[in-house]
């Protein structure tokens, strides 16, 4: 049956989730929060790599895509991954959704009432939704899951790169662990306060550059586009991004505080560090993580041990399977190391991360600033240490150490590291950070309570779903 709910007709929800897990979550909590609190049926398409959990989701019609893909890939083959997920993804999706206009037609016709239609949510690295979309007429909402920051730059990099300003000359600063002596430090004028070396797509040519630049930013904008963030939180970004698009853009984050959803980890969580955590005292511990795509160099893997090791806090640190170059998991540790290590902290293959940050005794969170765990850390104030590596990574960080002031830069030497961990856990200088992320926590908590910009948005964006 088509749906109805306060006299008016609900239009179907196919949403489009993409494989990358830092995608999925928000996608599912949006379609959880549309589902529940406004009523809408929803349809999750997606791809057979790492597929969201039907049973978690009674009440949603799930539809597998086939990708012929094995795994997701990293940094380097974005390119070839993106373009093979999409092309192959995209002839079941359009018999799919033709067959989905046409039984919502017959539902409203033997109904008697006027037609309900159809909306494709996508999200943005799932553009082939937005084309086929196109097609078919209907009308297509792009989810963006990175930071708003992050447009302007990509927006302007064809322009530097005309100019001769990009790519940057110099030190090849692909991982960036090690200090700049080149002019990457200085200031881009047009994205203050970022510089040269905040710019993202570091390790790849200039050509799949600008085709990754292409895939990112649709050449046909659709009907509107929902951003996991908040209006407070990148307010001169949105301006632009406003400017660009000439739709509707709804602030709708944080989604994982919208509502929640069980778990939509594609790795088992280690909740054992949650009773450890219980044990140690408050504000003591520094939770470490690079999320769920970054991949990392053995010498890197073993300064970071080094670093938390002489730090003498404890810790918690994820070090997800095959994350560092080479190995399976932690066999690139010195047994010695690993043995002290396992006296004050735990090593784990996956945590459940937002329980983690939650958690009295996590005082630091040591990130490589992806936008999920940057909002996570956020929302439960928590002030980070920032070691990033790629796209809206970079940006994320320059905004936490120099615009939110909530966060400092990791460098990867010898020595430096264990100074930074106590910088943010017991220095006057990180006491100050902590009340400064709890300023921002208040904010956030206001933005997502009843009458706050991103509820305001969430009802915006039901009412405009329902006109269309
Ligand atoms: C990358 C980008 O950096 C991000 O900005 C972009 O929008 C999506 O792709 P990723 O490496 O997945 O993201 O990082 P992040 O966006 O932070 O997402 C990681 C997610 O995995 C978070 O929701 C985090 O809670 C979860 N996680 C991570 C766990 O649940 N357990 C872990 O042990 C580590």
């Amino acid at each position: 049956m088509a749906e109805e709910h306060g006299g008016r007709r609900r239009p179907r929800l196919v949403l489009i989730a993409s494989p990358l897990q830092g995608h999925m979550t928000p996608m599912i909590h949006l379609a959880t929060f549309l589902h529940s609190k406004a009523f809408f049926s929803i349809t999750i398409a997606h791809s057979e790599l790492n597929p969201p959990d039907p049973s978690n989701h009674p009440d949603f019609t799930f539809l597998p895509l086939r990708d012929n893909l094995s795994s997701t890939s990293d940094f380097a083959g974005a390119v070839k991954f993106l373009q093979t997920l999409n092309d192959n993804c995209k002839p079941l999706f359009k018999q799919h959704l033709v067959n989905i206009v046409n039984a919502q037609k017959d539902t409203s016709s033997s109904d008697h009432q006027k037609e309900s239609t159809v909306v494709v949510i996508y999200d943005n690295l799932m553009y082939f939704a937005g084309s086929v979309a196109g097609d078919l007429g209907l009308p297509s909402i792009m989810l963006r899951t990175s930071s708003a920051s992050f447009f302007p730059v990509i927006n302007i990099i064809p322009q530097l790169h005309q100019q001769g300003r990009f790519p940057v000359q110099g030190k090849d600063y692909r991982f960036n662990c090690f200090a700049f002596t080149d002019g990457s430090s200085e200031i881009v004028p047009e994205l203050h306060p970022l510089r040269y070396k905040d710019l993202p797509f570091s390790g790849i040519s200039i050509e799949q550059t600008l085709e990754t630049i292409n895939m990112i930013i649709p050449k046909t904008p659709p009907s509107a586009i929902l951003w996991n963030t908040l209006e407070f939180l990148e307010s001169s970004a949105l301006t632009i991004i406003r400017d660009h698009y000439k739709v509707p853009v709804f602030t709708i984050g944080p989604l994982h505080k919208i509502i929640p959803t069980p778990s939509t980890s594609f790795l088992e969580e280690d909740t054992s560090c949650i009773t450890w955590l219980d044990k140690q005292a408050p504000k003591s511990v520094v939770y470490v993580s690079l999320g769920s795509l970054a991949k990392v160099d053995e010498k890197i893997s073993i300064e970071m041990a080094w670093g938390i090791a002489n730090s003498n806090q404890p810790f918690v640190w994820v070090v997800r399977p095959g994350s560092v170059r080479g190995f399976e998991w932690i066999e690139f540790l010195p047994e010695g190391l690993v043995a002290e290590m396992k006296t004050r902290g735990l090593i784990v293959k996956w945590a459940p991360q937002k329980d983690v940050l939650a958690h009295f005794a996590v005082g630091g969170f040591w990130s490589h600033c992806g936008w999920n765990s940057t909002l996570e850390s956020m929302f439960e104030g928590v002030p980070m240490l920032c070691q990033p590596f790629e796209l809206d990574q970079k940006v994320n960080c320059r905004n936490l150490s120099d615009v939110w002031k909530i966060g400092v830069e990791v460098v990867v030497e010898r020595g430096e590291i264990e100074g930074v961990i106590r910088r943010v856990l017991v220095s006057k200088e990180g006491e100050e950070m902590k009340e400064r992320a709890l300023e921002i926590q208040e904010k956030v908590k206001v933005a997502v309570s009843h009458g706050g910009s991103s509820q305001n948005s969430l009802k915006e964006l039901v009412e405009y779903i329902l006109s269309l």
